[in-house]
């Protein structure tokens, strides 16, 4: 044998004890060696590589010490959807929101609940079991490639017991203790575990990242193939376990009855696995929170994700999260800030708003400057006043509130107290209920404003370029004092004047002019009842009354039966309806509306199934950009007319992706998963061929 033949032997065979050892060591905790032993062999490996790097193993253990040479991080497009998780700061909405599944899946529910750790997102892909790249999270579709760094962290196996082509998703994070450890010999000492991890995993010289004792969980996985065929995430999780990475044995398992959870747990084969009821759930949510302060890494929350995979694929994904998943945050993102001013806003339904200015201040990843106050009664009940300092708070991450007054003022400004009069109008306002309101509805100007920025929104009629600045505009030049008057504006005349050219002239007419098409169904929903969302519109459509002439009639016979038997609709929606109906203002908004040429009547959406049912069955994503379908959603609608389900992501379940120009990682996943890939010219000629 020559000096090659022999090195190649020896490497080869050094390689698998060293694996072992580390095996033993990193996961297992459990040594058979000495360290001094551990770093000869260590030592001559390297040396061997060295001497013949062509005989280097793409899954060196050397690798694990890293290398003083510097690298870059070059972007990476993920191959696998990298999303975040929506939140909740409440076990209510957990439960709701287990509820709300309960009642969309057929089949019954299980849900794992794993901590959040905090720590930095990674994803790394293997190929036929070998690691060949590891990429922070990034913008969800594009991240950095860390690879070499990553290959020190000596959880992250390099090569798996089984050949998959497999992405693995995990956190990255440090101990509390070796974070306290390393960082008294900072220079700049970090704030938290979390930033020195994420420093660490973003070293030029990987040998600096090797330093730090990083250590990765993982909790989610994308197999392409289907050699695996794990039914849930427990099998998944086992199978991580089994393939060697380090799965976080602090896991929870809940379903309807306790029997069902345990049978789920016990596929782990991890002592101590807590299971239960939706009941315990919440007692476990409890626990873990007093429990967070000892665990040896910090955590900010819990994750609660359906266990069942074929219910994930049915949920699917918005843009930004899975629907199967929820995040349960132990500290809603709360901040201090000074109460400047509190002004009232008029809605378009003349209920007024109060709305407490405040120093602007950060509330978790969002910029306030403005917190609505509700009502009367809950600037009562927090004795508000102008100076105080306050809590705000993002509960559920919606709009924030102010929680309590934290310091009173020393101003001695007493509670502030509602106006008597309209800021907008000065009518003498009065009080329905919990709310106050302006009556003046006919004149009153924020209002009316109120009233055509709502009629002209997205959401409604979807007037192009009609913005909240040119129905300022055109209500300061008194050319707009109600809805129907924005279709007998000249807008050529207002050429010249400030912001208003030819084109938006000419562009703004068109809009208008288009939106005469808009169906019945629209031009009720954009009226703006009270209650008469779309929903209850396509009930109402639904059931048969399809135009404003039926509703009429029974409003003027006062005839509810009708709409009481419709299911959905309540005495109360019913009556509050019939008394808008009844309104003389209304009537004739609706009235000149009509005249002006705009739907008031359609064919019921019962005998709406001409178009033949061709997509039936089949699911389809929709990405990039296009000729003519602008915006996309026109191709949903096609697709959707035709009996096909619309999803927002590609997964196994999408059958077909309609890819428009610039198409990016939903395209690559729909290649990973032989996703049916459809042009836009393919898709015209699809529709055409009916
Ligand atoms: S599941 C599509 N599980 O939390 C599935 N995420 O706010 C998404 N995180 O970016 C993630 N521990 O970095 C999941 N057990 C866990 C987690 C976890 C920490 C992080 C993850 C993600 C962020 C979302």
């Amino acid at each position: 044998m020559d000096g090659f033949d022999q090195a190649k032997k020896e490497i080869s065979e050094l390689s698998n004890e060293l694996r072992r050892h580390q095996y033993r060591y990193y996961v297992e905790a459990k040594p058979e060696i000495s360290d001094l032993q551990y770093d000869r062999m260590i030592d001559r490996l390297i040396d061997l590589e060295s001497r013949f790097p062509e005989l280097k193993l793409p899954d060196s253990p050397s690798q694990r010490v890293g290398s003083d040479l510097g690298s870059s991080f070059p972007e990476v497009v993920h191959s696998v959807p990298v999303l975040s998780l929506d939140k909740a700061y409440t076990t209510e909405s957990i439960l709701q929101w287990i509820e709300r599944l309960g009642k969309r899946g057929e089949q019954r529910l299980s849900f794992v609940v794993e901590e959040k750790m905090d720590g930095v997102s990674l994803v790394l892909y293997y190929e036929h079991g070998l690691l060949v790249r590891a990429v922070t999270r990034g913008n969800g579709s594009v991240g950095n490639d860390v690879t070499a760094n990553a290959k020190t962290i000596t959880s992250i196996p390099l090569r798996l017991t089984q050949p998959l082509d497999i992405a693995v998703r995990g956190e990255v994070f440090l101990t509390k203790d070796d974070f306290e450890r390393l960082n008294l010999t900072m220079e700049v000492p970090y704030a938290n575990p979390r930033n020195l991890a994420a420093g660490s995993i973003r070293r030029i010289k990987s040998s600096e990242t090797a330093r730090i004792p990083l250590r990765m969980y993982v909790y989610d996985a994308y197999i392409s193939g289907n050699g695996e065929n794990a039914e849930n995430h427990v099998e998944v999780l086992k199978l991580l376990d089994n393939l060697g990475f380090l799965v976080n044995p602090r896991l929870a398992v809940f379903a309807e009855n306790a029997l069902r959870a345990q049978e789920m747990a016990n596929k782990l084969h991890i002592p101590d696995v807590v299971s239960g009821d939706f009941g315990k759930l919440v007692e476990y949510i409890g626990s873990m929170d007093e429990r967070r302060s000892s665990l040896p890494y910090e955590i900010d929350g819990l994750v609660v994700k359906v266990n069942e995979l074929g219910v994930r694929d049915f949920l699917g994904y918005t843009g930004h999260h899975p629907r199967w998943a929820l995040a349960y945050k132990f500290d809603a993102p709360e901040a201090q800030t000074v109460v400047t001013d509190i002004d009232v806003q008029v809605g378009r339904t003349g209920r007024i708003t109060p709305v407490a200015r405040v120093v602007k201040v950060r509330v978790g990843n969002s910029m306030v400057s403005n917190v609505t106050l509700h009502n009367e009664d809950y600037i009562n009940m927090l004795e508000l006043a102008i100076g105080d300092t306050v809590a705000i708070a993002k509960r559920g991450d919606v709009i924030p509130a102010v929680e309590r007054v934290v310091e009173k003022n020393e101003d001695e400004n007493s509670t502030w107290l509602m106006p008597e009069y309209c800021p907008s109008c000065h009518t003498r306002l009065c009080r329905v209920g919990a709310h106050t309101f302006c009556p003046n509805s006919a004149d009153c100007p924020d209002q009316i404003m109120g009233r055509v920025i709502f009629f002209v929104g997205r959401n409604q009629m979807d007037i192009e370029g009609f913005g909240p600045e040119t129905v300022s505009f055109l209500m300061q030049r008194n050319m707009i004092n109600d809805i129907p008057d924005i279709y007998t504006v000249d807008y050529q005349s207002l050429v010249g004047e400030v912001g208003f050219g030819e084109k938006k002239a000419y562009s703004l007419m068109k809009a208008v002019e288009k939106s005469k098409d808009q169906p019945f169904s629209t031009v009720m929903v954009s009226l703006g009842i009270p209650d008469f969302g779309k929903k209850a519109v396509d009930l109402l459509i639904a059931a048969g009354i399809t135009s404003m002439e039926q509703l009429e009639t029974l409003v003027d016979s006062d005839n509810k039966r009708p709409l009481l038997d419709i299911k959905g609709f309540g005495q109360k929606t019913v009556d509050s309806l019939f008394s808008y109906l009844k309104d003389e203002q209304l009537r004739n908004r609706i009235a000149r509306l009509r005249d002006l040429g705009l739907n008031f009547s359609q064919e019921s959406t019962a005998n709406d199934n001409r178009v033949p049912q061709t997509f039936s069955g089949q699911t389809w994503c929709v990405t990039g950009s296009f000729e003519r379908y602008q915006p996309r959603s026109l191709a949903l609608k096609e697709i959707e007319a035709r009996g096909g389900r619309t999803t927002g992501s590609v997964t196994r379940k999408t059958t077909h992706l309609l890819a428009g120009s610039g198409a990016g990682s939903k395209l690559q996943q729909a290649i990973a998963f032989g996703t049916t890939i459809v042009s836009e010219e393919k898709f015209i000629a699809m529709l055409e061929k009916e």
